[in-house]
């Protein structure tokens, strides 16, 4: 036995129940099963050509150097222009960092905003990360619970009930990861209306999926112009771009935060890769027209949601709000619990389902008690749809035996 202590900010966090779930699929089928994984938080579509094609020049022309930290101000400039654009005010090239993934953004303005005893406001269900990086960060995760019936959206009187002199941060994620819900411009207006009474509060408006809506997008800074003082956006290519691997993420906002997570940058990481920076610049720059493969995408990805969503709410017990973003249905399982299964089994809690399905229907999902939401479950429709129905044929046999 070592004698060896791990640090208590490591004993404070949740292993991510999406990867365990990979590990569980990937064990699965080394043994020769057949499984279909509704797990992935990533486009099954490929990078685009201009992109790669950008990626392997970069190789070819010797770009494998270190750059700046936070990236060359070619490309700072071109997401600066980009996120003006899209949100409507005037961001300069000093107040863009880009980082390894969306994520690495995130984690480094944890780090940058919060100290131990401060407080993160993150509504349920949430993206599994926010709650760990905050605690890294030694702040307090608050839970801010919706429903299904409000469609997974926080109103401003939950908000402002939330809210304490402890409280630094405010992460809002539309659409979001794992619901697809999408905050409307009247909504978000009424959020901001509370945090502007609270000058102490940063907004981390996790945009990642803004690229796949299926309904008018509102963007927070666009209805909130006032907030922009108090706003970190949070975005990057992995969704919008296919480019999960490429690890290409940045964080937009006040000069002085934007300088504080490059000082944490400097120390961990200093830059994503050179070859993905040069990768990216073309899909920000304006000089490759991305707006066909991106509609291609989303196009594709409605359709899915579409035929997963009928064949869901098709099995008896399970609910369904229907996303308007991104690439994940979040049903209500609930019905489904507490009772035997056509497969023979009597499931209590989402976990239990998850492993059930798993084990005798051959499908991965993820439990909503991961997400901060007992009695639902997660799918990702970012796979072909001829997985789709094959994974939805297995659940409903699962359950009802035809
Ligand atoms: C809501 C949300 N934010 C951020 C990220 C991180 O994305 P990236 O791959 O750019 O690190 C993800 C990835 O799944 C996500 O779902």
């Amino acid at each position: 036995m070592s004698n060896v202590k791990l640090s208590e900010r490591l004993n404070r966090l949740t292993p991510s129940a999406t990867v365990a779930l990979g590990g569980k699929v990937a064990a699965l089928k080394a043994q020769g099963i057949d499984v279909i994984s509704f797990g992935a938080g990533e486009p099954d579509f490929a990078t685009p050509d201009a992109i790669k094609a950008a990626g392997i020049r970069a190789i070819e022309t010797n770009q494998t150097k270190y750059t700046p930290v936070g990236g060359p101000a070619e490309l700072r400039k071109a997401v600066a222009q980009r996120i003006s654009a899209d949100c409507g005010v005037n961001y300069t090239a000093n107040q863009v960092t880009v980082t390894n993934g969306a994520k690495e953004s995130l984690f480094l303005a944890f780090l940058a905003l919060c100290d131990a005893g401060d407080e993160v406001i993150i509504p349920a269900p949430y993206w599994v990360s926010y709650v760990d990086q905050a605690k890294i960060a030694g702040a307090e995760p608050v839970i801010v619970e919706t429903t299904a019936e409000s469609g997974f959206r926080m109103t401003a009187a939950q908000l402002a009930a939330a809210i304490t002199s402890k409280t630094r941060v405010l992460v809002l994620n539309s659409p979001s990861n794992p619901t697809g819900a999408v905050y409307t411009a009247a909504e978000l207006r009424a959020l901001a209306d509370v945090v502007k009474q609270h000058p102490q509060i940063v907004v981390m408006s996790d945009e990642i999926y803004d690229a796949i809506v299926y309904t008018e997008y509102a963007r927070w800074l666009r209805v909130a112009p006032d907030m922009v003082d108090q706003t970190l956006v949070i975005n990057g290519a992995s969704k919008a771009f296919a480019m999960t691997g490429w690890r290409m993420g940045f964080a937009v906002g006040p000069q002085f935060i934007i300088a504080a997570i490059k000082g944490k940058q400097s120390h961990s990481t200093s830059h994503t890769s050179s070859i993905t920076q040069a990768a990216a610049l073309p899909a920000y720059d304006g000089s490759v027209d991305m707006q066909a493969e991106v509609a291609r995408m989303v196009a594709a990805f409605r359709e899915r949601r579409d035929v997963i969503g009928e064949l869901l709410t098709s099995i008896p017990g399970v609910s369904l709000n229907v996303p308007d973003g991104a690439f994940y249905v979040f049903p209500d399982v609930r019905g489904l619990l507490g009772k035997p299964l056509a497969c023979g089994v009597t499931c209590h809690t989402d976990e239990e389902l998850a492993m059930a399905l798993l084990e005798h229907a051959h499908i991965g999902v993820v439990g909503g008690s991961s997400f901060g939401a007992p009695g639902f479950m997660r799918m990702s429709y970012a796979t072909s749809m001829e997985l789709i129905r094959e994974g939805m044929a297995r659940f409903r046999k699962a359950v009802v035996g035809e």
